[in-house]
């Protein structure tokens, strides 16, 4: 069998060093993406301890640095399997909606929406020249429309939210000329990491378990919709 090939945004820390991890662990080859040389530690033990992962310049809000790894990996690979859009920021805490500042909302929708829109105009191509394959944007129960409150990460959300949307439209967008491109969102639930801070009670491993799952479906899964510990979530 030919190996499988996966994109992780944002790898060298959290959700996205453990998707990196569990995925290289099924014996899926992953470029992992890093935007600081320095901050790829982690990473190199991994592939240290031979697993197939291996660390690639990616910064989402730089076409210029998605253009040229797209360009590696077509020549190396032909295409892409899998697009894990994990990369995000969380700019803002508990606050009034209007003491939101526009620049604050501005720098979040870069990274969260702009980094996914990046990813996937550059990079799903890849995934088309194959045929067949899975792309999983890394959302949060926070974006969902019923568990919005009051006074909180305005920015935050409301990124996200966008990315449930464009999650759905991607999906539409493919399925008809590619049934074996599967694009759904994840909710990892609150995660012990940097952005999610240590009071939160899921390790990394536990968060990324559904973004794996999503991302190795079999070609006649789900696409368009938006999961949290294997199952549906509502929008
Ligand atoms: N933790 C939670 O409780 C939780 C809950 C729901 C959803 N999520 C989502 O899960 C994803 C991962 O979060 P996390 O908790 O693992 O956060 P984290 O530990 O703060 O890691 C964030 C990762 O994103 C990278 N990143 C940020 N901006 C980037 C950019 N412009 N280009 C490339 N990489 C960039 C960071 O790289 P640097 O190291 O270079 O900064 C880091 O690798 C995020 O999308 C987050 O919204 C997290």
């Amino acid at each position: 069998m030919t190996e499988k090939v996966a994109v992780v945004t944002g790898a060298n820390r959290g959700i996205g060093l453990a998707v990196t991890q569990q995925l290289a662990q099924q014996g899926v080859r992953v470029l992992a993406g890093c935007r600081a040389a320095e901050r790829a530690t982690a990473l190199d033990a991994l592939a240290k301890q031979g697993l197939p992962v291996e660390v690639v310049a990616l910064a989402v809000d730089d076409r210029g640095s998605l253009e040229a790894l797209a360009e590696g990996i077509r020549t190396r690979f032909g295409g892409l399997d899998i697009l894990i859009n994990n990369a995000g920021v969380a700019l803002d805490h508990w606050q009034s909606f209007f003491e939101l500042s526009p620049d604050c909302l501005r720098e979040t929708l870069e990274t969260n929406l702009l980094g996914v829109l990046n990813c996937c105009q550059l990079l799903v191509p890849l995934i088309q020249a194959k045929g067949a394959g899975r792309v999983v944007n890394v959302s949060t129960e926070l974006a969902s429309m019923s568990e919005m409150a009051m006074g909180s990460t305005v920015a935050y959300r409301s990124s996200k939210a966008a990315v449930n949307a464009m999650t759905v439209l991607l999906a539409r967008e493919l399925e008809k000329e590619y049934p074996q491109i599967l694009v759904n969102a994840a909710c990892p639930g609150w995660v012990n990491t940097e952005l999610g801070g240590p009071d939160a009670p899921r390790t990394p491993d536990e968060g990324a378990d559904t973004i794996v799952w999503l991302a190795t479906l079999p070609d006649d899964g789900p696409s368009g919709g938006l999961y949290r510990d294997r199952a549906v979530y509502p929008w």
